[in-house]
Formats: structure tokens, C-alpha cells, sequence
């Protein structure tokens, strides 16, 4: 042991040093590049064999810091436009660490009331912000991704049951494929939770009347009234490559009249509820069976974080519960196991940096954040509209611009070729981040604007930039 493993002070010493560190990186954040490549060389020092002998507490520590303040992608600062990528509230980022400080096990009552009551309360929190009823069961997961699991892992229990199959206990042996109706704006993640939980992800019927993936809701209508038994379907609020969304109201209008499942995937896009301003477009929700959404994305709480809602609460313990081990089983209806009703067994306090940040900005803090996002997407939106070799692709509804270089002068038959190199190109440069989509078959870029460091100016820079290196790479 190359130090005192067991020194109480060093323990102390360490979290001085990151948070020495943190003084400076966070102060400097909003005027880095996003990545700045002359750190990459230094990703060799994480390298190498295994220690015999450890370096000690503080050295590796320090090496840490050293290393990832140079050479990480700088995401959370304020120009990271690429994917959905939200940025951490000081609050959330600060009730971060006290999750690390503490470090409690979080599935389980008896091991720490306070992060079970933490989680209890967030999720009270998280759907009166969102306008869910309040009767809904809910679980914090890692990501949306797992909150989609979640969703129809319930949805999947529910379909199985009306067959008269206990699916937790039996499984989907002999029973027909669950039909899943969506349309073309579903996203991949809730394919991959359909193909973790046996029902294949390539099974989706999608109904779309255009191709950017628009719901054909007549066609969609039509299928139910065809399908012999129940069926689940999946309304996307807040689709990638636009930030659109699916008309939640009708689709659960449908589902209503087909006795149909409907599970809503707002990743983002259910953060539309929190002004008055956006929330039509996501009019309908409360009347979904089961509702996804992330923390790591528009909450702006660091990763990894995210959160699972359903209409009947019982069914989170069908579907993640009967463990068949004594010693996991709750004690009461107040004393909850939440690793019961999710997919994680043992799991991090993930309520406290929620709770940190929704307890320092409350609903009007996010409501102003989610306006001025929405302000900023439109002036991106604008911009592009203005400039003589850009063209905006879609409408912007909510935080998502989708767009694409395209200088006169150059055929429609190069201009894919050329925004493919100017995404790649974007990402080499490091000043804004933003990639590259295909919508509607043509190659586009399409930021996200969604982090609390998000000012006028990182928008002006990056319609600049874009042009800039988009020049710098005409035929
Ligand atoms: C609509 C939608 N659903 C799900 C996801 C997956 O989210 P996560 O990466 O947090 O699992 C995303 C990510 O961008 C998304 O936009």
C-alpha cells in the first residue's frame, strides 16, 4: 500500500484537492472549446498495467484531475450543441457530491431512509413540474433509455396478463408477439428496451404519412382495429433530429378507444410542459400509461439520471419485484424499496442532485430555463434563415434546429458529401460541438440547445463558426 489507505485525513485531503480543482475549471468552463485537442496526448497517462504498487491517495487523484480537466470533452459547458446534452446546475452538480460524499445504497429502505425519502419526494416533485397526476408510481433510473425499459417492461406485464400469462414468473413463452405501433420519430432507445425485454426491436409497425416520420394516424387507427387482442404504442415528445412531437392527445385518444397501452417518450421533450408557452405540445400526457423522461438532459442534473412514471403504480412492482429473497422485502407502504420497481438492484442516491436543483430554482427557475432555451432556438432558427448559405430543414418548436450548409452555387448532389465533412470538421475544430443527422435523406446538422450556459453569444458563434469552416470547405 503506498500510503495509509486507512487515514482518515486523507480521505478529507482528496476531496480538497477536486475541490481546489473544481474553483478553477468551473470558472474557467464557459470560455473553453469544447475539446481542445492539444489534451488528447494526454490520455496515454491513463494507460499502462495495472499498479503493483498504488501511486497513493492524493497522487492519483491529482493525476485524475490533471489528466481530465485537459483532456475531457468540456460538455457541460455552454457550446456543446451535439446529441441532447444538458449541462449541470450548480445546485445539481454541488448535490452530486454530497451523493458521492455519503455514498448510500438507495434501493433498499433499510439501508437509507433518507435516500428513499429523497426519492419519494423528488418524484412528487418531478410530476406536479410536469402536470402528471399525482396517483402515478415512478422510479429515477440512469437515463431515459432505462426509463423506456421501464415503461414497457409495465406495458409488457399489463399485455402478457390480458393473455392470463404472469410474465415476471413465465416469461413470453407461447405467447404471440406483443404488437407495438409507433410512429417514424421513435427513437432507437425504445427500440433497444424492446429488444432487451424479448419483444424484439425490429418489431415496431411504424406508421408514418411523410418521411421525416410524421404519425399516419388513420393508418395507425386502421392497424388497431386489425389486431386481435391488446397492443402498446409509443408516442415520441420531443423527436432528435427537430425537437417535433407526436400529437400525444390523439394518440391517446387511440389508445383509449383501442384499449390500447400508451407509453410517452419525453426524454426531453416533456420539459415542453413546464411553460405555458410550449406545453401544448405536449397536451395528453397525463393521460399516457406510462412516461419516460431524462434529468441528465433539459433538467439539467449531471449524469447519469432519469425517470420512469406509470398510470397504475402496482405495476413497477409486478414487473421488477418478486425477487423471491426474505431479506430484500419491504416493510411497509411507506418504506419502499425502490430497487423493486426498477430495473437497478443496488443503485446511487440519484434524488439528491434532482432534489438539490429543484429546491434552489423551484418551477419558475426551469420554466424561465425551458423559455429561454425555446428564445434561443428560435434566434439559432432566425439566423439560419438570414444567412445566404444556410437552410433551415424544419420548423423549431421547441430547443432542436435542424439545418444545413448550403452555399449557392453548389449541386444538390454534393451538398450531403459536403455537410458530412463540415460535421466532422465542426468536431475536429472544438469551438462549438454539433454532428451530424440525415433528415428526410439529407445530410443536416441539428443542435440542441438544452444547458443552462447557453447565452446570445454561443448561438451568434456558432452560426459563425459553421459558416466559417463551412467556407473553408466549398468544393
Ligand atoms: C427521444 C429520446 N428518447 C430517448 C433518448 C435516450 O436517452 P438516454 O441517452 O438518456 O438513454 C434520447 C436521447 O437523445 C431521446 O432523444
Amino acid at each position: 500500500m503506498a500510503d495509509a489507505l486507512y487515514d482518515q485525513r486523507l480521505a478529507a485531503d482528496a476531496l480538497d484537492l477536486v475541490a481546489r480543482a473544481a474553483r478553477s475549471y468551473v470558472d474557467a468552463l464557459p470560455g473553453l472549446p469544447v475539446h481542445d485537442r492539444a489534451g488528447d496526448h494526454l490520455l496515454d497517462q491513463l494507460d499502462g498495467a495495472l499498479p503493483e504498487d498504488g501511486s497513493g491517495t492524493l497522487d492519483a487523484v491529482d493525476q485524475l484531475l490533471t489528466i481530465g480537466t485537459r483532456a475531457a470533452t468540456h460538455s457541460s459547458g455552454p457550446r456543446f450543441f451535439h446529441f441532447v446534452v444538458g449541462g449541470s446546475t450548480p445546485a445539481a452538480q454541488a448535490g452530486d457530491w454530497v451523493t458521492s460524499l455519503l455514498d448510500q445504497v438507495a434501493g433498499l429502505w433499510a439501508a437509507s431512509r433518507f435516500a428513499t425519502r429523497a426519492e419519494t419526494v423528488v418524484l412528487r416533485w418531478l410530476k406536479d413540474l410536469f402536470g402528471l397526476p399525482a396517483s402515478y408510481g415512478g422510479v429515477l433510473t440512469p437515463s431515459a433509455t432505462f426509463a423506456n425499459l421501464t415503461g414497457l417492461a409495465c406495458a409488457r406485464y399489463w399485455w402478457a396478463s390480458q393473455h392470463g400469462v404472469d410474465v415476471t414468473v413465465d416469461g413470453l413463452a407461447g405467447l404471440p408477439r406483443m404488437p407495438v405501433l409507433a410512429s417514424g420519430y421513435v427513437h432507437p432507445s425504445a427500440r433497444k428496451a424492446l429488444q432487451i425485454l424479448g419483444c424484439g426491436r425490429d418489431t415496431i409497425q411504424v406508421h408514418a404519412r411523410d418521411d421525416a416520420g410524421r404519425v399516419d394516424l388513420a393508418a395507425m387507427d386502421r392497424a388497431l382495429a386489425g389486431i386481435d387482442g391488446p397492443a402498446v404504442l409509443i408516442g415520441t415528445a420531443g423527436e432528435v433530429n427537430t425537437g417535433d412531437f407526436d400529437p400525444i392527445a390523439d394518440l391517446a385518444d387511440l389508445a383509449e378507444r383501442h384499449g390500447a397501452w400508451l407509453h410517452v417518450d419525453g426524454a426531453f421533450g416533456l420539459f415542453a410542459a413546464v411553460s405555458p408557452r410550449t406545453a401544448h405540445l405536449v397536451a395528453g400526457v397525463e393521460r399516457a400509461d406510462s412516461v419516460a423522461a431524462d434529468g441528465h438532459k433539459w433538467l439539467n442534473v449531471p449524469y447519469e439520471s432519469g425517470f420512469a412514471f406509470v398510470r397504475e403504480p402496482e405495476l413497477l412492482s409486478r414487473a421488477f419485484g418478486a425477487w423471491n429473497a426474505r431479506y430484500l422485502e419491504a416493510e411497509g407502504d411507506a418504506e419502499i424499496n425502490y430497487n423493486s420497481l426498477g430495473p437497478e438492484s443496488s443503485r446511487r442516491a440519484r434524488a439528491l442532485p434532482i432534489w438539490a436543483t429543484l429546491r434552489a430554482y423551484g418551477r419558475q427557475g426551469y420554466r424561465a430555463m425551458v423559455e429561454r432555451h425555446h428564445d434561443l432556438a428560435r434566434r439559432l432558427g432566425r439566423l439560419v434563415d438570414q444567412a445566404p448559405d444556410l437552410e433551415l430543414l424544419a420548423p423549431v418548436p421547441l430547443c432542436v434546429v435542424c439545418f444545413r450548409y448550403r452555399p449557392p452555387g453548389v449541386p444538390e448532389a454534393q451538398l450531403d458529401e459536403l455537410n458530412q465533412r463540415l460535421g466532422a470538421a465542426l468536431l475536429a475544430d472544438g469551438r462549438v460541438f454539433v454532428g451530424t443527422t440525415v433528415y428526410r435523406g439529407m445530410t443536416a446538422l441539428r443542435p440542441a440547445i438544452v444547458n443552462w450556459r447557453t447565452t446570445e453569444a454561443d448561438i451568434d458563434l456558432l452560426v459563425s463558426v459553421v459558416r466559417e469552416v463551412g467556407a473553408s470547405l466549398r468544393p
